[in-house]
């Protein structure tokens, strides 16, 4: 009777004790958005684990700088971890800014650099194809997985509305007539680069766990 009650602690203890998994970002937004989604798991960011680290990001693509960031994470503190990179791709400029999202106008530079920088890269460009992509590299019990979300759209040729961050003002989905800082935030989550990648990666742990 002892013994089978134990049994059942053990089995209720253990089902109530989440995974830990870290989100390599030092991001309180990005981390309260995917804890709300992930609640299987218990998630913690960098400072979570006393990593104050910057960790550079010098990959020529977005798989590498995910991977970069993950990987520093699980070989410092043995820890499975995910990380993401986005970037922003205009057909017409080959891709550009790509990788260099963050840091189009130079380092250090605000987001309005940035997007003032591509309207003027593009102010004689008919093709204002554009769209924005999200890889995120996933370190889980030794083995790595990638998951992609993409989003595709068009570069306006000036700024509309107030919400959302980076080119959101400039980039007008596909199927909408409005930017994303138009947009109703769960509209944008749903429909998003990054929406959609966290949503594969949702699913693939659903799966795992
Ligand atoms: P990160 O990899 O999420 O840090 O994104 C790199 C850069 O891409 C950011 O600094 C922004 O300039 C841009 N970016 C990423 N996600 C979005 C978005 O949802 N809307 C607009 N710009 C974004």
């Amino acid at each position: 009777m002892g013994c089978d009650f134990r049994i059942r602690k053990d089995k209720e203890d253990k089902m109530d004790k989440k995974d830990r998994i870290v989100f390599a970002t030092h991001n309180k937004n990005k981390l309260a958005e995917i804890r709300n989604i992930l609640k299987n798991y218990d998630v913690v960011g960098l400072r979570d684990i006393g990593c104050e680290t910057d960790i550079v990001e010098d990959a020529d693509d977005l798989q590498g700088n995910a991977k970069i960031k993950a990987d520093f994470v699980t070989n410092n503190y043995h820890l499975n971890c995910f990380a993401d990179d986005t970037g922003l791709e205009v057909e017409a400029l080959n891709g550009a800014p790509g990788v260099y999202s963050a840091r189009y106008a130079g380092e250090g530079c605000s987001y309005h650099d940035n997007v003032v920088k591509l309207l003027d890269a593009m102010k004689d460009i008919t093709n204002r194809k554009a769209r924005f992509r999200t890889v995120i590299a996933l370190n889980l019990n030794g083995k790595q997985y990638f998951f992609e979300g993409i989003v595709n759209g068009k570069i306006l040729e000036e700024e509309h509305g107030e919400g959302g961050f980076g080119y959101d003002p400039i980039f007008q989905p596909d199927g909408y007539d409005m930017t994303f800082a138009e947009m109703p935030m769960e509209i944008k989550n749903k429909i998003s680069h990054r929406g959609r990648a966290v949503q594969k990666l949702v699913e693939f742990l659903h799966l795992v766990s």
